[in-house]
């Protein structure tokens, strides 16, 4: 293995082959759940260099864990235990390579940090609508390896529906350049589709074109309170015939939810959350103007205050005022994880079935465990809710959660199950949900996938053990 570090520095140079240092950054996940521990982290600066390493790696059996920002909340990032694993983080590739105004692509490297892509997108005139919490340190390639969600999936698609094409090394080290900017491709099987979501187990993603929109004219957002999760799904309902395609963000997030932000992060000023059991946040995004926005909104305020859907809503009055709004709303994972260990349920239902989900499962959680406390928010407009789970106060969290994770689990998935959802609506599989994905999906699916799998990477060199189990 020596043998391995010395070819990898010759490759990329000796300031980017790290070993025996503290390495925590690449080896812990986010959650700090788990913590591996790696050969070495090798941080190649080029497509070619990311060829080379991978050749390297194979020629001598050794295993890659591809890693871009390392805020993937399935401990799919980070090296297993054996001290065998070379992590190879992206973070170096930050190139923006082209954007095409004309076409309404940009084309950039994988470690580009998305927040980033965001800003020079902006400074075009255009929009690049993919949004999330960890948009500060996630990267392009890490957002399409495990085909990130977010905030404004409802009116733009996951990062799948935002990707035209990607270039993509191979466990063998080849470089297959499909950076096409095309809208229209239909020769044969949809390579970039497969790579998308694959979580590091088919290829290392190294660049990719991706679309971008124009810019609205304005964006505005509202704040709402409800008595219901019944009274959510008619509101949604109600924006989406009242704003149509304006309407680009709906989050629901509950009581509990806002009561760990307004605890852990005071200064937030959370408003509304302690007289209504739900909170939404809806945004929209208007070609017009701001006054026309507002119309739209006050509109729909009016009508669902009417019908008793709203008991209390503010619009947004300032750029200031959204994203303070926007913050409150991206704080609940750091309130959880301040708040301590947790369970963590990233499902998907029908969107008509939500309530009826969340009261089901609710009930068979609370007559297993009666203390536990519920933190239910998400992606409403998607049909994606974060159902995760606060242990009982006062009792030792770490213990709780790997004494009954696996119960409560079951029974959440069990339901998810019965109502045809996944088990994994955006988050991805990683190592989290390896025995729950061999058990939730059916066997036709998983010989599939095996068998992709094995026809990619027959020597099992990219992220082995993640997404599909391995012996390796
Ligand atoms: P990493 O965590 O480094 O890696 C994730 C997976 O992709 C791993 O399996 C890794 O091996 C693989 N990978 C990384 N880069 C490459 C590459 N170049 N080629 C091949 N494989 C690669 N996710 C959502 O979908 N929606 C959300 O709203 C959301 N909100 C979040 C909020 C917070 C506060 C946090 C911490 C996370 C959130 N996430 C969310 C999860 C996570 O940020 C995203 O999944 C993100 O897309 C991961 O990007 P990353 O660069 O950090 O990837
Ligand atoms: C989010 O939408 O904020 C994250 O995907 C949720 C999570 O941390 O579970
Ligand atoms: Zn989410």
């Amino acid at each position: 293995m020596n043998e391995l570090i010395e070819t990898l520095t010759t490759i990329v140079g000796k300031n980017h082959v790290l070993t025996g240092m503290d390495l925590d950054d690449y080896e812990q996940d986010w959650r700090r759940r788990a913590r591996g521990k790696a050969l070495c982290v090798v941080r190649p600066g080029s497509t070619q260099e990311v060829a080379l390493v991978v050749n390297a790696c194979a020629v001598v059996g050794a295993s890659i864990v591809p890693q871009g920002g390392n805020t993937g909340l399935v401990g799919g990032s980070i090296p297993n235990s054996s001290g065998t694993q070379v992590v190879m983080s992206l973070r170096r590739m930050t190139t923006v390579r082209s954007i095409d105004p004309e076409n309404m692509t940009i084309t950039v490297e994988a470690g580009c940090v998305l927040q980033s892509v965001q800003e020079v997108v902006d400074s075009h005139g255009f929009l690049f609508p993919l949004s999330l919490g960890a948009e500060g340190s996630c990267t392009i390639g890490g957002n399409l390896a495990s085909n990130a969600g977010g905030t404004q999936v409802l009116r733009y698609g996951n990062a799948r529906d935002l990707c035209l094409g990607v270039e993509v090394v191979t466990p063998q080290g080849d470089v297959w350049d499909g950076l096409s900017g095309l809208r229209k491709d239909n020769t044969g099987y949809d390579l970039r589709d497969l790579f998308v979501g694959s979580e590091g187990t088919l290829g290392v993603i190294t660049a990719a074109t991706m679309k971008l929109y124009p810019k609205p004219a304005a964006q505005l957002t509202a704040w709402a309170a409800l008595a219901s999760l019944e009274d959510a799904n008619r509101l949604l309902g109600l924006a989406r015939r009242h704003l149509g395609s304006c309407l680009t963000g709906f989050e629901v997030m509950n009581r509990f939810a806002l009561h760990l932000v307004d605890k852990h992060f005071p200064h937030l000023r959370v408003p509304m959350w302690r007289e209504h059991a739900w909170c939404v946040l809806i945004e929209i995004s208007d070609n017009e103007s701001e006054a026309h926005a507002r119309g739209l909104f006050e509109g729909l305020l009016e009508i669902a205050f009417e019908r008793g859907l709203v008991a209390d809503a503010i619009i947004a009055e300032s750029l200031k005022q959204m994203h303070d709004l926007w913050h409150i709303r991206e704080s609940i994972t750091l309130a959880q994880t301040a708040e301590g260990f947790n369970v963590k349920h990233d499902i998907s239902v029908p969107i008509s079935l939500i309530p009826e989900f969340v009261r089901e499962t609710d009930t068979a959680l609370a007559t297993a465990f009666p203390s536990l406390r519920f933190v239910n928010f998400g992606h409403m407009g998607d049909g994606n809710l974060h159902y995760n789970i606060q242990v009982p106060e006062g009792c030792d969290a770490k213990e709780f959660v790997q004494t009954n994770e696996e119960r409560i689990s079951t029974i959440v998935y069990d339901t998810v199950s019965k109502y045809r959802g996944s088990i994994s609506a955006e988050h991805g599989v990683g190592e989290l949900k390896l025995d729950k994905l061999v058990h939730y999906k059916s066997n036709v699916a998983l010989n599939l996938m095996r068998a992709i799998k094995s026809a990619f990477d027959p020597r099992n060199t990219l992220n082995p053990g993640r997404v599909l189990k391995s012996n390796r």
